[in-house]
């Protein structure tokens, strides 16, 4: 095959950051994808609907010319320990928010004001529950007595599971899955429950982080994991499950922020998405369940119209860049001097 058309994908999973950064990042994502689920992590965090609504006119107004009315932004709100149900149901109402994120207090990037107890939040989990309105997880327990490896496992039998029992109407996202405990976990739970999946954890196992030294530029929350892992991941994005779709994580820092004694978490794929997503399709032998893990399944879950436009791909060799600029500093993307073996038109 020397040439897929898929219809336009979307991304589940991005993060955008703001000012500056943002219109650094944001042409990379409008020019592949029709739609993204936009984190809200910011600092402060997006948690009211009008914060949510203020920060997708700022993501609108930072669109080049030529992407203007091109890309819709799926905004979230960050979940507390105090969100207020009145502030869900404002949300749901607003017509703008598709989603709101769990991260437990001091899971990953900007996360300090995520929820120290899950019991705190089952008001706004109820209304949430009642007004369909999906709750989008980041997975891991913070509870430093558990191996770092092992913090998504541990997650899923102490918080995942009871929930999906106490409100067994509520649509979860388990985002940015990194293993076969989780896969499974999907696989067996409602259709009420589905998960993303990133383009490097299909690509990368953990050696990626200790190849003849430390590789900064491949950590990322949750961390890579080991080889039976990532064959799990494969399987189930290649599995046409539609539990499982498309979610990039694209987590911009600057080259600073990384190459540094204490780097932060996250790895920036929004320059080459697609293309990664179908270097790992096509090593798995499954370039043809591509477009439904891309552009169909996480439209339906969202409970949004698939997209209309299509996007080609060519199989050519193109270099990445050893750099992008992000507000007056450096952004390294995945595989940086490497080359892809596609390339979107
Ligand atoms: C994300 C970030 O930098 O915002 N980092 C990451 O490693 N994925 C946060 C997150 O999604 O965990
Ligand atoms: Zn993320």
């Amino acid at each position: 095959m020397t040439s897929i058309t898929i219809t336009r994908p979307d991304d589940w999973h991005l993060h955008l950051r703001d000012g500056e950064q943002l219109r650094a990042v944001l042409p990379h994502t409008a020019k592949q994808f029709a739609r993204a689920i936009i984190m809200p992590n910011l600092k402060p965090p997006v948690v009211t609907t009008d914060m949510a609504l203020a920060y997708r006119a700022r993501i609108l107004a930072a669109l080049p010319a030529a992407l203007q009315s091109r890309f819709e932004p799926l905004m979230t709100l960050y979940l507390t320990d105090n969100t207020p149900p009145a502030e869900i149901i404002r949300a749901k109402e607003s017509g703008v928010v598709h989603g709101v994120k769990l991260y437990p207090a001091g899971a990953t990037t900007n996360s300090d004001a995520g929820v120290t107890d899950i019991a705190k939040c089952y008001a706004a989990l109820e209304t949430m529950e009642k007004s369909n309105l999906p709750l989008l997880v980041h997975g891991e327990v913070t509870d430093p007595d558990v191996d770092v490896f092992d913090k998504e496992k541990v997650f899923i039998d102490r918080i995942l599971t009871p929930l999906t029992q106490r409100f067994p109407n509520l649509r979860i996202v388990f985002e940015h899955v990194t293993t076969r405990d989780a896969v499974a976990f999907v696989t067996e739970a409602s259709r009420q429950v589905a998960a993303t999946i990133t383009a490097h954890h299909l690509l990368l196992n953990r050696n990626a982080i200790f190849q003849s030294g430390i590789r900064p530029h491949y950590f990322c929350l949750p961390v890579l994991k080991r080889e039976i892992h990532r064959q799990a991941l494969l399987e189930a994005a290649t599995s046409s499950n539609p539990q499982f779709f498309l979610g990039t994580d694209s987590a911009p820092h600057a080259q600073t922020s990384k190459e540094n004694a204490c780097g932060c978490a996250g790895i920036f794929t929004a320059h080459a998405a697609i293309e990664l997503y179908a270097t790992a399709f096509e090593q798995a032998g499954a370039l043809d369940k591509l477009e439904a893990f891309a552009s169909f399944y996480g439209a339906d879950f969202y409970q949004l119209p698939r997209n209309i436009g299509h996007i080609t791909l060519n199989k050519e060799k193109w270099a990445v860049p050893e750099q992008y600029e992000f507000a007056g500093e450096k952004l390294i993307p995945l595989y940086a001097e490497t080359s892809l073996g596609w390339k979107m038109v």
